[in-house]
């Protein structure tokens, strides 16, 4: 059993869809742990309903932000995964944080990297006249949303579209395709090589 822990910030809908999704589709995995750099996260409130173990590290009390990436390694190597998530994770992750869990950690961005790195993406893809956007699971490397494309989720912007309609509307396709690709990671069908993802079976985008 490979043994995902999963770092949110906020209410963790990604989250709760790959610990949905692990569980009713049996995968070679379980969700070992939730971590949150905030106590308030509501995701962490669903993730112990469950019976998932929690973790709060919270940035303030440590001097810098090495010693906050040095404390979070210690509590998520607590569990030794196989995978780390960022869902909703708010937090730059330091050089040092990101070479440890090199190839075994993911994010998923609402934008269609390389479009729109960074905060405020649907408020950006509007005023860009964008007619699709969408959401991306990479692996992680050093350089903020950037990384290997795993997977890539397209929706529609439609006339009148305001952020939060097509936050919306990306956020389904989050859900689509972040657990698929952890599904992925978790079964070894992804193939990291030269800074690109290829998979072993299945599309790698989800068009809506
Ligand atoms: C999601 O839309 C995710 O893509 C985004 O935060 C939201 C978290 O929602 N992540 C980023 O912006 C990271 N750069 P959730 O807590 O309900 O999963």
């Amino acid at each position: 059993m490979k043994r995902i822990v999963v770092l949110i910030s906020g209410r963790g809908s990604n989250m709760q869809a790959i610990a949905r999704c692990c569980a009713e589709q049996g995968w070679p995995a379980r969700v070992a742990a939730v971590v949150a750099d905030r106590a308030d996260a509501p995701g962490l409130a669903w993730a112990a309903s469950k019976g998932i173990a929690t973790a709060v590290v919270e940035r303030r009390g440590h001097a810098s932000r090495e010693a906050f990436d040095a404390e979070l390694m210690r509590v998520v190597d607590g569990w030794a995964p196989d995978l780390v998530a960022l869902a909703g994770f708010m937090r730059i992750l330091g050089p040092a944080f990101v070479r440890h869990y090199e190839a075994r950690l993911l994010n998923i961005h609402p934008s269609l990297l390389p479009a729109f790195p960074g905060l405020h993406t649907h408020r950006r893809a509007l005023q860009a006249g964008c007619k699709a956007a969408g959401a991306t699971v990479h692996f992680v490397t050093p350089e903020l949303d950037h990384g290997p494309i795993v997977m890539q989720g397209v929706v529609p912007v439609r006339p009148g579209d305001d952020e939060a309609a097509l936050a919306a509307r990306v956020l389904a396709t989050e859900h689509a395709i972040y657990p698929l690709a952890v599904r992925w990671f978790v079964e070894g069908r992804l193939r990291l090589h030269d800074g690109l993802v290829t998979q072993t079976e299945g599309a790698s985008q989800v068009l809506i």
